[in-house]
């Protein structure tokens, strides 16, 4: 079945936990926290802080998708903070299997992310090593964009590898996703579909959860 990850980006920082409990309670398995460093992507978040003051609010999967350059540096701060899953970008380090290795001694699990562009084949020698691969379905740094189309057959492409491999490595879809492209993403392979304008957005996302679900469920 898949999972969803409601994304904070688009929430109301404001309201932050009120908006988390309300996710959770609709039944989202993940919570997909966006971080930005205004160098890797034009556009600046939060940090490990932020991590911190939900993790009391919520019993969900903290999955931290940095955005940042050289993640090495904030790996263990997040850790201690409260995340429970660090994807960061193949295009953002030079020392993958190292950044790797550091998120899985922290005992957490470990996932690359890469930009819509960016070919599979960077992924070959690092595998068998992680618990997710990151497609990004539009190039990181905002909300609310639109779906890349062209993505969809490298998300088949990665989800028969994976198959084929027999690997536990889940494949996880970032940007765009909403009622019409959730169900193309799901068929295509995707385990875990980002959403955050298509949640946090809407003026009802406990509803908004629900729908989504119906829209990957039929
Ligand atoms: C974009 C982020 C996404 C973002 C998705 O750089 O990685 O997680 O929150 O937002 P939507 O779902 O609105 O495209
Ligand atoms: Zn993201």
């Amino acid at each position: 079945m898949v999972q969803l990850a409601p994304s904070i980006l688009s929430a109301d920082f404001a309201r932050l936990g009120e908006h988390v409990r309300l996710v959770e309670e609709a039944g989202a398995e993940v919570l997909h926290i966006d971080v930005m460093d205004g160098h890797f992507v034009p556009n600046l978040t939060f940090g490990p802080a932020m991590v911190k003051a939900l993790r009391p609010h919520s019993k969900m999967r903290f999955d931290v998708h940095l955005m940042i350059e050289e993640p090495e540096r904030f790996i263990a701060d997040f850790a201690a903070a409260g995340a429970d899953h660090i994807t960061f970008h193949l295009e953002a380090s030079r020392h993958v299997h190292r950044v790797v290795q550091q998120i899985k001694e922290l005992g957490l699990t470990a996932g690359i992310a890469l930009n819509p562009a960016t070919q599979l084949d960077g992924l070959k020698y690092i595998l068998e090593d992680l618990d997710m691969v990151l497609l990004m379905t539009v190039n990181p740094g905002f909300g609310g964009q639109k779906f890349i189309n062209s993505v969809i057959p490298k998300i088949q492409v990665l989800h028969h590898h994976i198959e084929q491999k027999q690997s536990s490595c889940v494949v996880e879809v970032d940007g765009g996703i909403n009622l019409e492209t959730a169900p193309l993403a799901a068929r295509a392979g995707a385990d875990i579909l980002v959403a955050g304008s298509a949640v946090f957005g809407q003026a009802d996302p406990k509803l908004a959860v629900e729908k989504l679900r119906r829209a990957v469920s039929t």
